[in-house]
């Protein structure tokens, strides 16, 4: 309670007005001298992603008092991925910075951080990690699956599947709105291996979770063991000083990447990955990180790859199931939040059992990682396509470019019966990145024009330098770098041009000369955007390109540690 004092001038004084504020509330002098841990509490009512924080926070506490901690829950941000305009990503920073300047400014000896949606993990991690102190990752866990008409849908590549079906004329308004009310069929996070997803394995690979954390359901017994667990933990942490940078080390980075890889993760990990390793110091080497997927395959069967849920995931034994399997290639020595390394505790897991989600090393759902890294002259800074998500036929492929402007462009003429496209052009979307929306939002995803949709066409190669749901499918190129509203070469595509797109060649080529590239940039300068004042004016000001996550320049590591992953 006497860390980080108010300043009167006088810490003396400063500790006694504390302590009689804080004893208005009931606490004695016993309960105040216990190691205190900090808890954000991230619920809300527009965030039914973390719908269970009530009862998390029940056994989260329970844990905390059990060990002879004193537990201390505040508010902080909270982001749900549907209620957040222009996009969540826009906040994700926001979040991170609320995150670690409250760590700071109250007094902790640890620090519990529950999240569960999308950006809401990466940004405790990214806040967490500037903060320095001890640590643990809460997850709030996966909603129940739905059944629509005897067919088991789930938030969120089901509502992109039926919304496809819709658009097509499949299924009519009736339907589609019966499906509206399965998707969803609990609080929790999305069901598929999207961005939630993705990041619980990823906080569990980074050793940043108990064991178990990342696969328990939202509203199953099981996530309240591991709240209980987690309290108990986070105290014993604070007795023992284990501070973030003991546990986010290089080799966790790498453990991250290869789970990331192996469960055909969300795209989006790549982008918070970057972020987090940023703020401890770490640049993320992509050629390094797509060689690393040349020799990790994709192991886990869940959608949008596979077939199955997270529930499935849980059943099948969970994250313990999947790193059995990645044993060799993972650094065992890692040290989590238990004290104890990676391998000591998958030791402790214990064998395993006979299942179907998660499959042998040798027979893989997809023989590499899900997650390719492509360079050429349109991306000269890196892109990246999900190619365990897109049509094999379409990965080796080179077509006429049909260019959307920006977003509104893309509304306005996408399913414009005159627009001159056809199922072999690419579909290229301009002025959605970290600058670009702003805010790098999940419009990577383009539409199949309605008229192609209706007549068949399920998928389309399709370009921008924005992000895509990790719950969504296609062939689909990201992340281009730089992006066009910093001047990119992505800004001067014009439709008509040819691109060629060679994933086996990790390549993404604008066939247009470089003399008339130049030309083109030097009739039409790019001017970057800009805002009068508050936070869009700082994003807009210090917002870093997707190659460092997104993050704010001045968030970043001042002292830089090298490269992850060295593989
Ligand atoms: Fe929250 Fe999908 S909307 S995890």
């Amino acid at each position: 309670m006497s860390k980080g004092l108010t300043s009167y001038g006088d810490r003396g004084f400063s500790l006694f007005l504390r302590k009689a504020f804080i004893k208005g509330a009931g606490y004695t002098d016993a309960a105040l001298e216990r190691p205190v841990i900090g808890i954000t509490n991230t619920g809300s009512s527009y965030n039914p992603c973390h719908g269970n924080m009530p009862q998390l926070l029940e056994a989260l506490k329970r844990g905390v008092l059990m060990e002879g901690g004193l537990p201390m829950d505040f508010p902080t941000l909270s982001i749900h991925e549907s209620f957040s305009a222009p996009t969540s990503m826009y906040l994700r920073n926001l979040m991170s910075m609320d995150t670690e300047e409250l760590i700071r400014a109250q007094p902790m000896d640890a620090i519990v951080l529950i999240g569960g949606c999308d950006k809401t993990v990466p940004a405790q991690l990214m806040g967490a990690a500037s903060a320095g102190l001890p640590a643990i990752q809460l997850i709030t866990g996966s909603m129940l699956t739905g059944s629509h008409r005897s067919e088991r849908v789930g938030a969120c590549t089901d509502c992109r599947r039926y919304w496809g079906k819709f658009r097509a004329e499949e299924i009519d308004a009736e339907e589609i709105a019966d499906v509206n009310n399965q998707l969803v069929a609990s609080v929790g996070t999305c069901s598929v291996m999207g961005t939630a997803s993705t990041m619980a394995c990823i906080a569990e690979a980074l050793g940043m979770t108990v064991p178990g954390g990342a696969s328990p359901p939202a509203v199953t017994a099981d996530r309240m063991r591991v709240a209980e667990r987690t309290g108990i933990e986070a105290v014993r942490m604070a007795r023992a000083r284990l501070g973030i940078d003991q546990i986010l080390t290089a080799k966790a980075f790498e453990n991250a990447m290869r789970v990331l890889l192996a469960i055909g993760g969300s795209t989006n990990g790549i982008v918070h990955l970057t972020a987090i390793a940023g703020r401890m110091g770490f640049d993320v080497d992509l050629h390094a990180l797509d060689r690393m997927g040349l020799e990790t395959p994709v192991l886990l069967d869940l959608k949008p790859s596979g077939d199955h849920y997270m529930e499935d995931f849980h059943d099948a034994g969970g994250m313990a199931t999947l790193l059995r399997e990645l044993k060799p290639l993972l650094h065992l020595d890692a040290l989590t939040v238990t004290g104890r390394t990676l391998g000591e505790e998958l030791e402790a897991a214990g064998p395993g059992f006979k299942q179907h989600v998660v499959r042998p090393f040798d027979q893989p759902i997809y023989p590499q990682g899900g997650i390719a890294v492509l360079w050429g002259n349109l991306a000269p800074g890196g892109a990246i396509i999900k190619q365990s998500a897109a049509d094999p036929k379409l990965m080796e492929h080179e077509g006429r470019a049909v260019v959307f402007e920006n977003a509104e462009d893309l509304a306005l003429r996408i399913d414009d019966p005159a627009l001159d496209v056809h199922a072999d052009d690419i579909l290229v979307l301009k002025n959605i990145g970290p600058k670009g929306a702003p805010g790098m939002p999940e419009a990577g995803y383009l539409p199949i024009p309605k008229k192609l949709a209706k007549a068949g066409v399920k998928d389309m190669v399709r370009i921008s330098d924005g992000r895509m749901s990790g719950t969504a499918f296609g062939t689909i190129v990201l992340h281009v770098t730089p992006e066009a509203a910093v001047g990119g070469p992505l800004a001067h595509v014009r439709s008509g041009d040819r691109i060629r797109l060679s994933v086996a060649a990790r390549a993404i080529e604008l066939l247009v000369d470089d003399a008339e590239l130049a030309r083109r940039a030097a009739a039409h300068p790019v001017v970057e955007p800009t805002a009068e004042r508050g936070y869009r004016k700082l994003f807009l000001q210090t917002v870093t390109q997707a190659d460092q996550g997104v993050d704010f320049d001045f968030l970043r590591a001042t002292q830089r540690r090298g490269k992850t992953p060295t593989a």
